[in-house]
């Protein structure tokens, strides 16, 4: 945790503080005393568990609510079966929330048997009405309910639930509020997400984010510089900048910077040795930027480049502003200004009125750009997207046949690039002990691919050289050079 707060001096007979964050570690030293005071009544420290589903930004998100659960006095624990439980939810597709309700069921009837215990709920899902009336109707037995806007106030709201027995719920439509300072308790110590701006406002048509995360808000430079740097101090070596669009990262603020200029006062500073960022509109793509990652080597050769779809009609319909040749332009301006960058994207398959032909144009740009991995994605219809109102949504059998396609060429692809990598030796970043051999260290090249060689957990957050002897895919099993 980079930030410590002394709870202990905070008076919580007084009335709470306006201003934040002096707010929410009032309501932390308030949470804390209950905490203890079921601490005694159980005679065990209570426990909490997170689970995150979907993106980065959830996973960084969860660090916030796992740093102020810790902060109370809860302890971490390795199941559900926890005192205090909270699903931090995503809606991107709906298969996302499908998961949510099935675990719901469960949670239910572990609280039967243990009354005390909270269930909360946060995330992209709840900023869905539907979603915050089935909650209501039908899952009265959730202790907290929250959105995307303020999570910041998680426990002025745990707080609140602690005081009185019925559902809490506060959802916020939207917010140009960004609170800094808060607890954050890291998932790895070498190694953090830094958030540097919020929403999005693409509007790309099959997709709900620019409504559930609201318009897009960048955080100050000094605010991020600060924070890296407090990172850096605490022994982290590695950040990954997060946005649902970093290329238009700082536009609105009120002494705009651009995202490049970001970039390179981050490699500036002492300590950190490796910055990855994500996501990348194509369309925001500056040659800026490219310049910026062609000169320092800090910023890893790695670029997450969704293309969505490789028909310029598609591509048009989904909102994208971008077409097809500029697509391959751009990835070709990359690919001179920075050879060995590893390229990955994010692909939709069955976008409504995709025709074989369209689907060609994306195989097309599959083959030519040469993914070094691709997350590719059943389109699935979002309620109040532009999107879900279109007619002509294509047959499953044929959109599954597509997918089949389009996954093989991607692992074709892939497997072949890696392939090219084999016998040199490379800068790995070596993240944790082998989960299935204990023999063996797991780390990551700039680039992003993997690697498993022999080592101990002392390597850890360490970077070393390793030769990739034998390629796996889109792994490698290696050897310290
Ligand atoms: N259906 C399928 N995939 C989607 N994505 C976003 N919305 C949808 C949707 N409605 C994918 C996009 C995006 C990634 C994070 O999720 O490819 O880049
Ligand atoms: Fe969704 Fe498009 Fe924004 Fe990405 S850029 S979050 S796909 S609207």
């Amino acid at each position: 945790m980079y930030h410590e707060i002394d709870l202990k001096q905070i008076d919580i007979n007084q009335e709470p503080p306006v201003e934040e964050p002096e707010r929410q570690y009032y309501f932390m030293a308030k949470c804390r005393e209950h905490v203890e005071a079921l601490e005694r009544k159980l005679g065990r420290r209570p426990c909490f568990f997170t689970q995150t589903f979907g993106c980065q930004m959830n996973a960084r998100d969860s660090e916030k609510l796992t740093g102020i659960l810790e902060q109370i006095g809860y302890q971490a624990a390795d199941s559900e079966e926890a005192d205090f439980v909270i699903y931090n939810t995503c809606t991107v597709r709906e298969n996302a929330n499908n998961k949510v309700w099935g675990r719901l069921g469960y949670l239910n009837t572990y609280k039967k048997q243990h009354p005390h215990m909270k269930i909360a709920l946060c995330g992209c899902m709840m900023q869905e009405p539907e979603v915050i009336e089935k909650l209501k109707k039908s899952y009265r037995f959730v202790d907290l309910i929250f959105g995307t806007h303020n999570i910041y106030k998680f426990a002025e709201l745990i707080a609140l639930s602690f005081a009185q027995d019925r559902m809490v719920t506060d959802i916020w439509e939207s917010t140009d509020q960004i609170v800094e300072d808060l607890p954050i308790e890291r998932k790895y110590r070498f190694k953090s997400g830094v958030n540097i701006m919020f929403g999005c406002n693409n509007f790309c048509s099959y997709c709900i984010v620019p409504y559930v995360r609201g318009r897009e808000r960048s955080r100050k430079p000094e605010d991020i510089v600060r924070e890296v740097e407090a990172l850096a101090a605490d022994g982290v070596v590695e950040v990954m900048l997060l946005g649902q669009n970093v290329n238009s990262y700082g536009k609105n603020l009120e002494t705009p910077v651009s995202f490049a200029e970001l970039l390179e006062r981050i490699t500036q500073i002492e300590g950190i040795q490796r910055i990855r960022f994500m996501t990348s509109h194509p369309k925001d793509l500056s040659d800026e930027l490219i310049d910026v990652m062609a000169r320092c080597d800090k910023i890893c050769r790695h670029l997450h480049l969704p293309l969505q779809s490789g028909s310029s009609r598609i591509l048009k319909e989904m909102n994208r502003r971008y077409d097809k040749e500029q697509y391959l332009a751009l990835v070709k301006n990359i690919r001179q200004a920075v050879p060995n960058i590893a390229l990955t994207t994010d692909i939709i398959v069955g976008f409504p009125g995709e025709t074989e032909e369209d689907f060609d144009e994306t195989m097309d740009v599959v083959k030519q750009v040469g993914y070094d991995s691709a997350f590719t994605f059943i389109y699935s219809k979002r309620t109040g997207t532009p999107a879900a109102e279109l007619k002509q949504q294509v047959p499953e059998e044929v959109v599954k046949d597509r997918f089949d396609r389009l996954l093989k060429e991607v692992q074709q692809g892939a497997a072949k690039r890696a392939q090219a990598l084999t016998g040199r030796v490379e800068e790995v970043l070596v993240e944790e002990v082998n989960q299935q051999e204990e023999a063996l260290v797991t780390g990551r090249l700039s680039n992003n691919f993997i690697v498993h060689f022999p080592g101990t957990n002392e390597l850890i957050g360490k970077i070393v050289a390793v030769r990739l002897k034998e390629c796996k895919g889109f792994y490698f099993y290696g050897e310290m050079a």
